[in-house]
Formats: C-alpha cells, sequence, structure tokens
C-alpha cells in the first residue's frame, strides 16, 4: 500500500485525541501527502451502530469476549471502508487507536488473553498494520486524574481499586508491546506538558518518513 499508516494509542487521558490532532496540523503544514486523521469507529455507519451497541448501558449483560467480537467488527469495516481506501490513495492514514488497543484492553484489561484477542483481530484486519505507532505513555493515575479534571482529589482517591487495576493492567500491556515490536512501536512521554508531546511525535514521524514524507 503507498500511503503510510501511522496510529497514536495509550492510556486513558494519555492525551491521544489532543496530540494528533495537533500532529496532523503540523503535517498538513509541512508535508505535500494528503492527511487522513481519522479514529474508530470513524463515523462508519456500521461501525457507529456496533459501538452503540458495545456503549449502552442497557447493554450490562454483554460478555467479555462479544465485546471482544464487536471491537473487532467495528475495526474491520471502518479499515475495509475508510483506512484502506486513503492508504491506496497514498494518502498518510493518523489513527485515533487501533488494534493495540484490543489486545491491551480486552486481552489485558479484560484479561480474555491477548493472544486470543489478536487471533480475532488478526482475522479482522489481515496484514494491514500501523507503519509506526506512537505510544503515549502515562502513568494509569495520571491519565485518570486528566479525564478527571474537575473532580475533587478525594473523590480520586476514592476511585474503585479494580479500576485502577485495570488501567496498570492496559498499560502494562502495552509497555508488553513495546518490548515485543520496538520496529513499529516508539514510546513518547506523555507526562510533559502538550507541545513537548507534539513535538516528540512530529519528530518520530519525521525520523521515519523523512523521504517518504517530506
Ligand atoms: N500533555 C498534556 N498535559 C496536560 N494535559 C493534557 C495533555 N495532553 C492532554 N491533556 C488533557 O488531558 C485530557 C485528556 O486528553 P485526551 O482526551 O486527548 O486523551 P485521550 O488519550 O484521547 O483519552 P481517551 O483514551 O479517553 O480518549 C484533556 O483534558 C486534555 O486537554
Ligand atoms: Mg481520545
Amino acid at each position: 500500500m503507498a500511503g503510510k499508516f501511522i496510529t497514536i494509542e495509550g492510556p486513558d487521558g494519555a492525551g491521544k485525541s489532543t496530540i494528533i490532532k495537533l500532529v496532523a496540523e503540523r503535517m498538513e503544514a509541512d508535508s505535500a501527502i494528503p492527511v487522513l486523521l481519522t479514529r474508530e469507529p470513524g463515523g462508519i455507519r456500521i461501525s457507529e451502530a456496533i459501538r452503540e451497541i458495545i456503549l449502552s448501558p442497557e447493554n450490562t449483560e454483554m460478555d467479555d469476549r462479544t465485546e471482544a467480537l464487536l471491537y473487532a467488527a467495528a475495526r474491520r469495516q471502518h479499515l475495509v471502508q475508510k483506512v484502506r481506501p486513503a492508504l491506496l490513495r497514498g494518502e498518510t492514514v493518523l489513527c485515533d487507536r487501533f488494534v493495540d488497543s484490543s489486545l491491551a484492553y480486552q486481552g489485558a484489561g479484560r484479561k480474555l488473553g491477548m493472544e486470543h484477542v489478536w487471533a480475532i483481530n488478526q482475522f479482522a484486519i489481515e496484514d494491514t498494520m500501523p507503519d509506526l505507532t506512537l505510544y503515549l505513555d502515562i502513568e494509569s493515575h495520571l491519565g485518570l486524574e486528566r479525564i478527571n479534571k474537575g473532580r475533587k482529589a478525594e473523590d480520586l482517591d476514592r476511585l474503585d481499586q479494580e479500576d485502577l487495576a485495570f488501567h496498570e493492567r492496559v498499560r502494562d500491556a502495552y509497555l508488553l508491546l513495546l518490548k515485543e515490536h520496538p520496529e513499529r512501536i516508539s514510546l513518547v512521554d506523555a507526562s510533559e506538558n502538550i507541545e513537548s508531546v507534539v513535538d516528540a511525535c512530529y519528530n518520530l514521524i519525521r525520523e521515519r518518513f523523512n523521504n517518504e514524507l517530506f
């Protein structure tokens, strides 16, 4: 495929959505190649419908494997309908979360096993893997604090311990993926201020694709 496929990953509150938008703006200014900024489910009607089923508070009986399968299904449709066509047109695709999120959240967070979650996702994505994954690393409690900003510290201290343990499993899984795939995944310290994190991400993209994109 001609275009470059770049994903951004990391725990809740790492700053993925904030950072990728600013990175996309810089790329649009500096790169001659068109940039598509997207996120799962990416406005794809079928994927949005699946996402609604996953997130609906009515569906309390949802089984963890069902959840993993639905995420994989939503990912498949977004990939086929939006990501692959853009890559085929030669565009740079920047995607907020992709398969590593399922490995970390469903595989490790929900304890389904990363290898099982990989198996269903491999069926969903076939051979379309990111050329580069920017992993925004942040300690779980700091990420959660960012998301819960505005709440009082006492309330954060009362955060369900299970909740924090879930998020710590997610982060540990990301760090394991980083160790296993150093050629694809690059770590960025997301505890720095927004400008520094954007700079770090942008520099990694430039280092990796300098000749092709700039
Ligand atoms: N480097 C940073 N320093 C301080 N605050 C930040 C930084 N990056 C993001 N934030 C703030 O943290 C909050 C969460 O950011 P954002 O929504 O981008 O995170 P996210 O990783 O996309 O989270 P989610 O996993 O929930 O989608 C926002 O209020 C954002 O302004
Ligand atoms: Mg986000």
